[in-house]
């Protein structure tokens, strides 16, 4: 039997995924949501939010960006991570766009991650082989990883989008997710680091920041400063594939790596003479 809280959680997500922003609440669905958040706080059945471990306050609970209806299972991180990826796999509200390709691609690497990066959604490569960051922006990022002395296995890679956005005739060309495809997959990025609890996010390349940080511009303009994702701080910076694109133009490439030694900074990460001279001009 379906739990009336499930009932509410799955229905404001699906509103998510939509695009709706606000729900307007009458005083019998406060009423309702206090008493499931009392029910939750005595160790009722209520799904638990991860990263607060409580539903929103019924004020709060307007904004379905708050609210997931996935159950997080399992005592350890690693055993947590696997039932989202269950979750993920058939996800109503992604499923429901139409606009996301079949397969799901989960995020990979050590739930005990003190780094997590966030990129935007699988493309070809990703999504044949099921892994996040596979193909020649995700062997850029290697390289960036290794710079910093943090081997691939030791941080968490996710995208804001679990699907590979669809296009007509696709063959290996990729689009950048919409904001209806971010908002549907956001739960599972919110679920992620409540989880893993990394120490600080990298968010790499402008969509990934718009969909963690409700940010809209240009990298250039959100990069150089410290953001927060509900605690958590975030550094944006360039998307490996414009690493690339620009051909390892100098200025971009010193550019990410000054953002790459703020991150280091910030976690306490031994930083060399060698690794703090990169790209300086001789
Ligand atoms: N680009 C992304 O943003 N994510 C991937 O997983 C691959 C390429």
């Amino acid at each position: 039997m379906i739990r009336p809280v499930d009932a509410i959680l799955e229905f404001l997500s699906i509103e998510q995924a939509r695009g709706v922003t606000h729900v307007h609440l009458d005083e019998g669905a406060r009423d309702t949501l206090r008493s499931l958040f009392l029910l939750s706080k005595k160790g009722g059945t209520a799904p638990v939010s991860p990263s607060s471990q409580s539903l929103p306050s019924p004020a709060k609970a307007a904004a379905p960006a708050s609210v997931s209806s996935l159950m997080i299972e399992g005592e350890t991180r690693a055993q947590q991570l696997d039932s989202l990826r269950r979750q993920a796999e058939n996800w109503a509200p992604a499923r429901a766009l139409g606009s996301l390709r079949e397969t799901m691609v989960f995020s990979t690497g050590n739930p005990d991650a003190r780094v997590m990066l966030v990129g935007e959604a699988p493309g070809y490569q990703e999504e044949k082989e099921r892994e996040p960051f596979v193909g020649p922006a995700g062997q850029k990022l290697n390289d960036i990883l290794k710079a910093m002395g943090l081997p691939r296995e030791e941080v968490y890679i996710s995208n804001i989008v679990k699907f590979r956005p669809a296009t007509a005739r696709q063959t290996t060309n990729n689009r950048k997710p919409t904001p209806e495809e971010m908002a549907a997959c956001m739960p599972f990025v919110r679920a992620e680091i409540g989880i893993v609890k990394p120490e600080c996010i990298i968010a790499l390349g402008g969509t990934a920041a718009e969909g963690l940080l409700n940010l809209a511009g240009t990298v250039t303009a959100m990069r150089g400063d410290w953001h927060d994702f509900e605690g958590t701080p975030v550094r944006v910076t360039y998307h490996p594939s414009y690493l690339l694109q620009s051909g390892g133009s100098n200025p971009v490439k010193r550019q990410v790596w000054e953002d790459m030694l703020a991150v280091m900074e910030k976690i306490d990460l031994p930083i060399s003479e060698k690794q703090r001279g990169y790209f300086l001009q001789k």
